[in-house]
């Protein structure tokens, strides 16, 4: 199957007042048409900068040093406005952390819903969005103000506008985890089931690989800017390759209530100044051995699953690093 999304080697940075830091790392990752993937991973692995740059959404600070990133045909980084325009209109749908970031508070959400449908479209048809979305009362919500609807019934009109011109693509950044831990599953079975009924793909960016086990057909995880292992849900939970995937498996085993944040892996996520030149996980890594601090790790097939890393095939099998050969 053709993918809809293909990232080749993508390097993005962000302009800081202490250089360039590097978020994306020659990231690269397919997405096919139809599926659901979440994209796993800590706090700063570059997930929402792969997110934001699939409609060039980035801050100003942000630079595409190198690689391509494919959209639904339109190669991102070399499209003219209009193209821009039109993808992000047409072809994605965005639903981010905080749904009350992207309403305007000035405005009531059946306008601001309208906008998004383009065209003139009548309370009937907005109203008809706003209940695909699962607004228990579409009349009211159109009629509210943002600020008068709860964070769940606000998430739900952001899904909505995100629908509205039925995407092929709908990017989910985060969308439950700013809201109350009992409606979050309700949140994202609405947005599967519209994945579902428009046949978009769906990606999930989260740090509750808990939540995506459940919801997503593929997984990918990143760290330090690269997608470190990809495959189908049930084959990377049943047995992780990458010693990453398993940290983060073992950090959400515990008893923690539905939707909390993963407990911390010991150790700190890199802050990338230039390209990895080895493994920017060895540090952390319980299977590092020498090779892992000299050689960069580049993606392969191992145990049905791409994965980035030099001994992935230990890592299947559990096996304690070589001994006398640690780092
Ligand atoms: N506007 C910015 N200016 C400078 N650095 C940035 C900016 N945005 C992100 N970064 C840096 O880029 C890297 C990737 O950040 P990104 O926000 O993509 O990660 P993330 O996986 O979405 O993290 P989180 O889980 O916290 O949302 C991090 O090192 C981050 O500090
Ligand atoms: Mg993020």
């Amino acid at each position: 199957m053709s993918s809809l999304v293909e990232a080749r080697d993508l390097v993005i940075g962000y302009e800081t007042p202490q250089g360039r830091v590097r978020a994306l790392d020659e990231a690269r990752l397919e997405i096919l048409p139809g599926e659901t993937l979440a994209i796993v991973g800590e706090s700063g692995s570059g997930k929402t900068t792969l997110g934001m740059a699939a409609g060039k959404l980035l801050p100003a600070e942000a630079i595409c040093e190198s690689g391509r990133l494919l959209v639904d045909g339109c190669a991102v980084f070399e499209a003219g406005a209009d193209e821009l325009r039109a993808l992000r209109r047409d072809r994605l749908g965005f639903v981010f952390q905080n749904p009350m970031n992207a309403l305007d508070p000035t405005m009531r959400t059946g306008r601001q819903v309208a906008r998004a449908m383009g065209g003139q479209p009548g309370r009937t048809a907005i109203s008809a969005l706003l209940a695909r979305a699962e607004l228990p009362d579409p009349e009211r919500v159109m009629d509210s103000f943002p600020h008068e609807l709860s964070g769940g019934m606000a998430q739900r009109v952001v899904i909505a506008m995100a629908i509205a011109r039925g995407p092929r693509l709908l990017i989910a950044d985060e969308p439950t985890a700013s809201l109350d831990a009992s409606i979050r599953d309700r949140v994202m079975a609405t947005l599967r089931r519209l994945r579902d009924e428009t046949k978009a793909s769906l990606v999930i960016l989260s740090h509750d690989l808990r939540m995506v086990a459940r919801h997503a057909d593929r997984i990918a995880v990143m760290y330090g800017g690269r997608i470190v292992e990809t495959g189908e849900s049930r084959r990377v939970l049943a047995q992780p390759a990458h010693p990453y995937t398993r940290a983060l498996m073992a950090a959400a085993a515990g008893n923690e209530r539905p939707g909390q944040r993963l407990e911390p892996i010991p150790g700190s996520p890199p802050v990338l100044i230039g390209r990895c030149d080895k493994c920017a996980y060895e540090p952390r890594c319980g299977f590092a051995q020498r090779q892992c601090a000299e050689v960069r790790p580049e993606e392969r097939e191992v145990g049905g699953r791409r994965v980035v890393c030099h001994f992935a095939e230990r890592v299947l099998e559990n096996l304690p690093r070589t001994s006398g050969a640690a780092p």
